[in-house]
């Protein structure tokens, strides 16, 4: 599970800067079939009345274990979490253009911190919602773009870095699970997220070629990040929520759910 709360959390920092198009930069994460736990996963079990705090108990107790990466739970080390190359398309509001980016590392993820889980399970019907937050994450990487901002165009080439602070996630996931070689199953058919940055800080070179004049830019652009954030929110949600269901349905097709969650 803690692997669907890095997606999470993922989505909320790299959905503030990015959307993705054809070209997209998740790495390929090879997932066994996993069939026992070792002993320091922890798991809960349906039937207790404190189902919630457990399950938050749990993720809690493995997200800072995203920096190694876990792998008897198929999670590779998250933090920082290096992306390939992508490129983005905009064309929205005051942003028009294509950026592509290289060498992309995110930092912070196992920081993050569980605020409120609220899971119910109804027959097959499985729902859980949670609310998480990172105190800060650090985006880094190479870029290229060719982009229209305001009236002017521009075809800057550099290297970026942006920092994010109290990043904040609401989650709605819906399944339903099913029964496959004696155990018991998630399949995910809804994955919703809503992020929302408390503040937002953008470095980059190499907008302009006269650094004065990149300080300008800079500062226009920092001035203006919630307008860009809400200009490129729907466009990036819309392209990374299918992705991250994909994901993470193909983590729970190797992960029995009663392994984690123990069913009555
Ligand atoms: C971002 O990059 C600039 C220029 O290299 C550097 O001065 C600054 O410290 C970096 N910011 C962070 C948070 O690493």
């Amino acid at each position: 599970m803690s692997s669907v709360l890095s997606a999470f959390i993922l989505v909320s920092c790299l959905g503030t800067i990015l959307a993705a198009d054809e070209s997209f930069g998740l790495p390929t994460i090879e997932f066994k079939p996993i069939t026992k736990l070792a002993d320091d996963i922890p798991t809960c079990h349906q039937s207790d009345n404190n189902i919630n705090e457990c399950i938050k108990q749990g993720f809690q107790q493995l997200t800072p274990r995203l920096k190694n990466g876990i792998s008897d739970l198929n999670i590779p080390p998250m933090d920082p979490f290096e992306l390939g190359k992508s490129s983005y398309n905009y064309n929205s509001g005051m942003l028009q253009g294509r950026i592509a980016m290289r060498n992309v590392a995110v930092h912070g993820l196992s920081e993050g911190i569980v605020d409120k889980v609220d899971y119910r399970q109804k027959n097959n019907r499985v729902r859980m919602e949670m609310i998480s937050h990172v105190p800060q994450m650090l985006a880094e990487g190479a870029y290229k773009a060719d982009i229209k901002l305001n009236d002017m165009k521009i075809t800057p080439k550099g290297t970026f870095n942006v920092t994010l602070s109290d990043v904040s996630m609401k989650t709605r996931a819906m399944g339903e699970l099913y029964e496959r070689d004696g155990h018991t199953y998630l399949r995910l058919s809804k994955l919703e997220s809503e992020p929302k940055v408390g503040d937002m800080r953008i470095y980059a070179n190499g907008l302009v070629p006269d650094p004065a004049l990149n300080d300008v830019i800079l500062d226009f652009i920092n001035q203006y990040w919630r307008q860009l954030y809400q200009a490129m929110l729907p466009e990036t949600m819309a392209i990374w929520e299918p992705q991250m269901l994909k994901l993470a349905n193909e983590f729970f097709a190797a992960l029995p759910f009663d392994l984690i969650l123990k069913q009555n």
